[in-house]
Formats: C-alpha cells, sequence, structure tokens
C-alpha cells in the first residue's frame, strides 16, 4: 500500500500547458493565473513590458526585441487544494518541435482563443498534437472586453473545426462596451464584470440566480432578452460531462478577459477540480502508474543558460511516479549508471531553486554537463524507457561555416550541446567535416546565431546546402545494413545524439533509395 501522504500529493498535481495562437493572450493569461496563485503580487511582470522587471519566459534578450516567447518555463503555484504546475510553451511556430515535446509532459491543456478571431492555424496544428494523446483539453475564450464574434458562432467553430464537443460553463454578458460579466449555467450566479482592475488580485462580485433582483438590475433592458439568450443556449449546446472531457471529447468552456482578469478565476476553479491529476505512462516495459511508489521521470527539454547568472544547462524532467528526495540516487537508464542527485531545481516565477522533494506530476531540473539528453529515463534502479517523445526530421538544412576559423572546436561544442536540448539538430556528413544544422523553422537558425555568439563567443554563417530532407535509418539485418552503409555513404551523417542519417539531396532520392532499400527503415521522426 502505498502511503498515504505521498498518495495525497499526487492528486493534488495539476500538470498543464498553455495552447493558443500568438496574441489570443497567452503571456497575459499566465500573469493571471499566477496572480491567482500569489506567486506574484502585481501584473505585469511576467512580459516585461517596456522594460522593466522581467520574468521568467523572458529569458532571453532576442526574446524581447521580437516579443515572442521563444523559450519554456516552468511555474508552480498552489490554488485551493492543489498544487499547479503550469508549463510555458513557446508562442511562435517555428518552435513547434519544442511545444510538441512540452505538451508530451503535461497532462491536460488549457486552450485560450481570441474571440475576435476565433480558431487560428497554430491552435488547429496543436491541437492536432494534443489529439495524438487524448489529452483533456479546457477552453477559455479571451478579449470579451473587445467587439468579439458571437459566442454561439464561435463555439460552433471550435466544434466544427476542432472536431471537439464544446459545452459551455459560463456564459458572458454583453462585450466590448457593454460587457457586464459572465453567466455560470451550472450555478446560476453571475460573476459581475468591474472594469480596469486588472493587475491586482479583486473581489469575486457575485449575484446569485439569474431569476434575482439584482440580476434584473444589472442586466436593465436586456434581461429578457439574456434570459431567452441563456434558454436557446442550454438548448443548442452540450452539457458538460466529465469522462468525456477526460477522454479529450469534450471542452469545458469559459469566457473572459485575461486582460481585466475576469472569468480567469472561474476557470482555474473549474481547472483544479475537473483536470486530471498524473496520468500513468508508457515505457517500453510496462505501463508505470502515477501512483508509484517507486520514483521514475523523463527528460523533455534541455534548455542552455537560462539565467546568465547560472552559466550551465538545465534537463527539465517530468516526474513520472513516486517522491524526488534531495541526495537520492537515480539511475540514468540509457547510460545504465546510477547518479546521486543533490542540486535539483524547481521552478517558480522568476527565480530557481533547490528542491527537497518532487512528486508524480512536478517538474525539476537537473544540472546536465552533457551526459542527459531529451527522451532520457531516470528510475530507482529498474531499466525503463518512456515512449511517446519524438523527435522530427527537421525540413530545412544549412552548412555552418565560421567567421574564424580558430573556433572549431567552440563550434563544435556549442552545436553539439545546441542540438542536445533540441533547439536544433546537428549533422555531420561521413564524407566530409562540414557541419549541417537541420531546423523546423527558419527563426532557429537566427537563434542559434544568436546563441552561438553571445554564449559561445563563435560567430558563424550559414550557407546553403544540397540536402532536402533527413531521415534516420535502421536495419535488423547488419550485412545489409553494412552494405547499405558502404553504397550509401556520400548520404549518410551521424546525428547530434549518434543516430546514423540518411540525408537526402531530393525527395525523388529519398523515394530511390527507399527502393532499392527495402530492408533499411526511413523515419521521419526518431524516439528519443
Ligand atoms: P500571447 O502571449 O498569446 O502572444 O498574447 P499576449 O498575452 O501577449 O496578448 C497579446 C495582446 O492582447 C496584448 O496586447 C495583450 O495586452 C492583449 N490582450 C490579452 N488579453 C486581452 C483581453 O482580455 N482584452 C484585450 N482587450 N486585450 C487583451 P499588446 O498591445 O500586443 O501588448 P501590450 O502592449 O499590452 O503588452
Amino acid at each position: 500500500m502505498a502511503d498515504q501522504n505521498f498518495l495525497n500529493e499526487v492528486s493534488k498535481r495539476r500538470t498543464f500547458a498553455i495552447i493558443s495562437h500568438p496574441d489570443a493572450g497567452k503571456t497575459t493569461i499566465t500573469e493571471k493565473l499566477l496572480l491567482l496563485g500569489q506567486l506574484i503580487q502585481t501584473a505585469g511582470s511576467v512580459k516585461g513590458r517596456k522594460g522593466d522587471k522581467h520574468a521568467t519566459s523572458d529569458w532571453m534578450a532576442m526574446e524581447k526585441q521580437r516579443g515572442i516567447s521563444i523559450t519554456s518555463s516552468v511555474m508552480q503555484f498552489p490554488y485551493k487544494d492543489c498544487t499547479v504546475n503550469l508549463l510555458d510553451t513557446p508562442g511562435h511556430e517555428d518552435f513547434s518541435e519544442d511545444t510538441y515535446r512540452t505538451l508530451t509532459a503535461v497532462d491536460s491543456v488549457l486552450m485560450i482563443i481570441d474571440g475576435a478571431k476565433g480558431v487560428e492555424d497554430r491552435t488547429i496544428k496543436l491541437m492536432e498534437v494534443c489529439r495524438l494523446r487524448d489529452t483533456p483539453i479546457l477552453t477559455f475564450i479571451n478579449k470579451m472586453d473587445r467587439d468579439i464574434r458571437d459566442p454561439i458562432d464561435l463555439l460552433d467553430e471550435v466544434e466544427a473545426v476542432l472536431k471537439i464537443v464544446a459545452a459551455p460553463i459560463t456564459w458572458p454578458i454583453g462585450m466590448s462596451h457593454f460587457f457586464k460579466g459572465v453567466y455560470n449555467l451550472y450555478t446560476d450566479t453571475i460573476h459581475v464584470f468591474v472594469r480596469g482592475r486588472g493587475h491586482t488580485l479583486m473581489d469575486d462580485i457575485r449575484i446569485e440566480g439569474l431569476q434575482s433582483d439584482a440580476a434584473k438590475e444589472l442586466l436593465g433592458d436586456d434581461w429578457d432578452a439574456y434570459v431567452d439568450e441563456i434558454e436557446l443556449v442550454r438548448g443548442a449546446s452540450h452539457e458538460f460531462n466529465l469522462e468525456a472531457y477526460l477522454a479529450g471529447k469534450l471542452t469545458p468552456v469559459f469566457f473572459g478577459t485575461a486582460l481585466s482578469n475576469f472569468g480567469v478565476r472561474e476557470m482555474l476553479d473549474g481547472f483544479v477540480e475537473w483536470a486530471p491529476s498524473p496520468i500513468d505512462r508508457e515505457t517500453n516495459g510496462r505501463t508505470v502508474p502515477a501512483v508509484e511508489e517507486k520514483f521514475s521521470g523523463f527528460i523533455f527539454k534541455i534548455q542552455a543558460n537560462m539565467d546568465p547568472k547560472h552559466r550551465d544547462r538545465i534537463a527539465f524532467m517530468r516526474v513520472c511516479s513516486g517522491t524526488y528526495s534531495r541526495g537520492m540516487k537515480m539511475r540514468h537508464c540509457r547510460i545504465g549508471k546510477d547518479i546521486k542527485v543533490t542540486d535539483a531545481v524547481s521552478f517558480t516565477a522568476g527565480d530557481r531553486e533547490g528542491v527537497e522533494e518532487a512528486f508524480s506530476g512536478d517538474i525539476i531540473g537537473l544540472h546536465n554537463h552533457g551526459t542527459i539528453q531529451i527522451g532520457d529515463t531516470f528510475t530507482e534502479g529498474e531499466d525503463l524507457k518512456f515512449t511517446g517523445i519524438p523527435h522530427f526530421a527537421p525540413e530545412l538544412f544549412r552548412r555552418v561555416r565560421l567567421k574564424d576559423p580558430m573556433k572549431m572546436k567552440a563550434l563544435q561544442k556549442g552545436l553539439q550541446q545546441l542540438s542536445e536540448e533540441g533547439s536544433t539538430q546537428l549533422f555531420m556528413p561521413q564524407r566530409n567535416n562540414e557541419l549541417i544544422v537541420g531546423a523546423v523553422g527558419q527563426l532557429q537558425y537566427e537563434v542559434v546565431a544568436y546563441r552561438l555568439k553571445d554564449e559561445y563567443k563563435v560567430e558563424c554563417i550559414y550557407e546553403a546546402v544540397n540536402v532536402n530532407t533527413a531521415r534516420w535509418v535502421e536495419c535488423d539485418d547488419p550485412k545489409k545494413f553494412d552494405e547499405f552503409k558502404n553504397k550509401c555513404r556520400d548520404n549518410l551523417a551521424i546525428d547530434g545524439g549518434g543516430h546514423l542519417t540518411y540525408l537526402a539531396p531530393t525527395r525523388v532520392n529519398l523515394m530511390m533509395a527507399e527502393e532499392k532499400w527495402p530492408q533499411v527503415r526511413f523515419r521521419s521522426t526518431r524516439e528519443h
């Protein structure tokens, strides 16, 4: 029997990420969640607006210049009886790979939709990733203080485009200048909107009952029409169903305005009540229950130099079972070594701190001196490997050339480390000494050049290279594989993780190689 205290800790955990299209309000809502979690006292500190206090999701100068969130961070805060772990995901579409991997480390997501724009491209893509694992999704429709689209249309769009049943929990009363609050369809409560108080925590002003005199007073001449609207909404929309939500088939929907910090609390209340506690995770051998007392976890992200004060790399680990306690021994399964971990860190908004204890569902950071890679599994001794943490074949390729040829070592080290982090992928062809960098999006190149200069003091130039696509190759027949390796040497490279890769100059070349070598598997994704 597992210890009751441990079981309580696990059942309190809610580990999630926010998915949205850039500008829908992810940063703003993150800020309000931290305010509700009492991690920060005033909003405005997360995004480092106008160069003031800067916060966790904003480490890099470049990120500030561009106003996008390139790196992702982890924030833990208490709310009601729960311990909430929010994993920030990079907002720019170029960073999809990092985002996808972050989504493997959460148990549910919050989807933010800009009420004026509806369902946008990036949300559609991220939703596809969530669907791979049937991740439960809670929806917040934002910017009710603006002219938004008809809420019924918005729900129809969510259902039609994202192919998920939408169940409104709250319903807006008016919009834009006439926005008066939200009505909870289940508790028959109106939460009254008070304009312009988004920077601090504010009281929840409630009116109980749509039929009450206070409600009639608030709505004035619009009361009758609103009562009819609610009847229509109740008739036409789906009812909330916990099981369907947990199966990823239904999304409860809340309305509000993140900027004014309104409707966010109701959403968070629903979230802690319904969102799943840590889910069981698959490995190559068996399913690991989140409530198992033996410790296990996997690495989903590596980040260098998050804070210029600590010039090191941090490997982000999702704890999947058991308890981490300071000084414990863990087995690094890929290399088959036991290591003693005394200095793992936890993340709160703004600072990293040493962590004494962490439970299933939590994210801890391990100091990485080059031995940890994305996808690595750590246990209390059992040899396991968590599955489902993919690496995607890049779509863009550039050769890297140094401005100062004397700095080859530093360049190699930098590229190797950045590829271990998953910021980019590195390929070293077998026929020459070139270094080829593969990326999923163009912006990654700029980030890599910036970081090489900033952190490794090397300046590089990118050049075009005749590679169209890459495939990781495997073969069960060693003899055939040797023959393949000999014949195709000119196309083969070793990637940053030491895996053999086929670099194809054209799609046709790849097709021909696949036809010619039926025993060889050409994979467009690789498990870490
Ligand atoms: P993101 O992280 O998803 O990219 O979005 P972010 O929170 O940065 O919000 C994008 C813009 O939308 C910001 O304005 C933000 O203030 C605004 N916004 C967010 N929530 C609401 C809301 O509920 N109502 C209204 N009216 N606006 C909202 P900005 O002008 O781009 O930035 P800033 O000058 O405010 O920093």
